[in-house]
């Protein structure tokens, strides 16, 4: 039987283009920008060339990287994929290390001369270079010298790195974002110390050999902030009146759900939305961290002197998000009766993911739409980038990636209906463009590419799977090959069962 839910969740298919496999590239607007994305260690490998020196990837990767998808040598081979799918933009990182190996002092001539190249071939197929400046590869020099993030030192580096880019690449970039997913960055780095730097005292799951998982979380986040703020001001002040770009921010954003319907969990699924994004949207929009998050903290939590909430305040012209998955959120409150606690236990909470058994990240376009509400609502309208979005598949299997094409349509289908709602949503990039490293396992286990690389080959020839098909024939306002028809409508199907078992059990309570 359907409730007063399931019913509405009916209406809304109707009415909302549920049945949203209609929409075609022209249904958005002229300037909304389609890309896709790929960073630095992931992909460009020549880790050990041209005097780049490593960074704390490749110390984490032990070298798995040092190849990787070789973008750095097929960087021309790659734009031309890129404009042949009809790509509006490439989102991509710059290894600090390799521009300036010591991440500070001398710049690299031939890293400078990469990123040129790359850019102009970019610019020349009449693709937006959309630039990140710190994809998890801190210069391993910074950790060794000072302890990379933890250490206020980092905020003076941080800028003159980000001033030499700026200075030389700032005529073609207009889109720059100075850090991605520091929220996981500072959780699985420096509290569960799972992902490099590796810091950590008191992680359930690793052994470190150094770090504080009760103060480095927060600290590494606070220094993090006042970088981004510094080199924020330094591109408003010197160079965005002559270049003209804007520059902005990356979260990781989950969709969050209580487990249960009771307060205890709903009110835990609010905290985890404040210790997740309120930790950098909150300074950003108000100057200062969330209250729960000094109350629960006390006195672990750095403060802003009032120069610096002024000057993190107002600092980001966007903020990139990144979504894939959902954690149901209980709430456990036990762990705030410990003496020494670490930034999960401040939560105080325990948290499933919504992962399958085959590993593939279910669709659940519905809880992206909520994270954008959440962030209108909460943060005034900001421009909103989504920065990554994407389905993995195990890195050898089949080039037919149904599951991608699928993912794909739905999550566009569905920015299209947020800007119907009047979201700010100004740009989608799907994660990722190449096969390429990840984090997890050996790196090469789980792949996002729209680009199949035979990691085995070593030749590394790329082959378009069935999802760059897709997506360049959305790109390029072509007529859909009919087999994605049929396979997209049952998909729709299957969606709008979901989206009613949804409302039926969670609409009712999520937060
Ligand atoms: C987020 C990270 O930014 C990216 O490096 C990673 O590959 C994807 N998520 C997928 O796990």
């Amino acid at each position: 039987m359907l409730n007063i839910f399931g019913f509405i969740g009916i209406l809304l298919l109707l009415l909302h283009g549920g049945c949203a496999h209609t929409y075609t590239r022209d249904d958005f607007p002229n300037q909304f920008v389609f890309g896709s994305g790929t960073s630095a260690y992931q992909v460009e490998g020549a880790a050990n060339e041209d005097g780049r020196k490593p960074s704390i990837w490749d110390t984490f990767a032990h070298g798995d990287g040092d190849i990787a998808s070789d973008h750095y040598h097929k960087y021309k081979e790659d734009v031309q994929l890129m404009a042949n799918i009809g790509l509006e933009a490439y989102r991509f990182s710059i290894s600090w290390s390799r521009l300036i190996p010591d991440g500070k002092g001398p710049i690299n001539p031939k890293g400078l001369q990469f990123y040129n190249n790359l850019i102009n071939e970019l610019i020349r197929h009449g693709i937006q270079p959309h630039v990140t400046l710190h994809h998890f590869d801190l210069p391993q020099t910074l950790e060794d010298e000072y302890g990379g993030w933890v250490s206020r030192r980092i905020v003076k580096d941080f800028t003159a790195y980000a001033d030499v880019c700026f200075r030389e690449f700032g005529d073609r970039v207009k889109h720059w974002t100075t850090i991605n997913e520091p929220n996981i960055l500072a959780w699985f780095g420096y509290d569960f110390g799972v992902l490099p730097p590796q810091r950590c005292s008191r992680s359930p799951i690793a052994n470190c050999s150094r770090g504080n998982s009760t103060t480095e979380p927060y600290l590494a986040t606070h220094h993090m902030l006042l970088a981004h703020a510094s080199a924020a001001r330094l591109y408003r002040k010197t160079y965005q009146n002559l270049q003209h770009g804007f520059i902005g921010f990356n979260l990781l954003t989950f969709g969050l759900v209580p487990k249960t319907n009771s307060s205890e969990d709903i009110r835990a699924t609010r905290r985890v939305q404040d210790f997740l994004v309120g930790w950098f949207m909150d300074p950003f929009t108000f100057g200062d961290y969330p209250d729960i998050m000094k109350k629960n903290a006390g006195s672990r939590l750095p403060f802003f002197t009032k120069k610096e909430s002024n000057m993190v305040k107002g600092s980001i012209d966007f903020l990139g998000i990144n979504f894939y998955y959902t954690l149901y959120i209980k709430n456990s409150p036990s762990s705030l009766k410990m003496e020494e606690r670490d930034y999960n236990a401040d939560m105080a909470i325990e948290f499933e993911r919504n992962d399958t058994p085959t590993h593939q990240i279910p669709i659940t376009t519905w809880r992206l739409q909520r994270i954008l509400d959440s962030l209108k609502n909460n943060y005034g309208n900001i421009p909103i980038y989504i920065h990554e979005n994407g389905q993995k598949t195990s890195c050898n299997s089949s080039l037919d990636d149904w599951s991608r094409v699928k993912y794909l349509h739905a999550y566009i289908g569905s920015m299209h209906d947020a800007l119907r709602k009047g979201s700010n949503v100004r740009g989608y990039f799907v994660w990722s463009f190449l096969d390429g490293l990840e984090l997890v396992g050996n790196g090469y286990e789980e792949c996002f590419g729209l680009y199949y690389i035979d990691f085995q080959d070593p030749s590394l020839r790329r082959k378009p799977k069935l999802s760059a098909e897709w997506y360049s024939s959305f790109l390029n306002k072509r007529t859909m090959n009919p087999k994605f028809h049929m396979e997209i409508e049952k998909n729709t199907h299957a969606l709008s069962h979901s989206l009613l078992q949804y409302n039926a059990m969670e609409g009712s309570f999520e937060s």
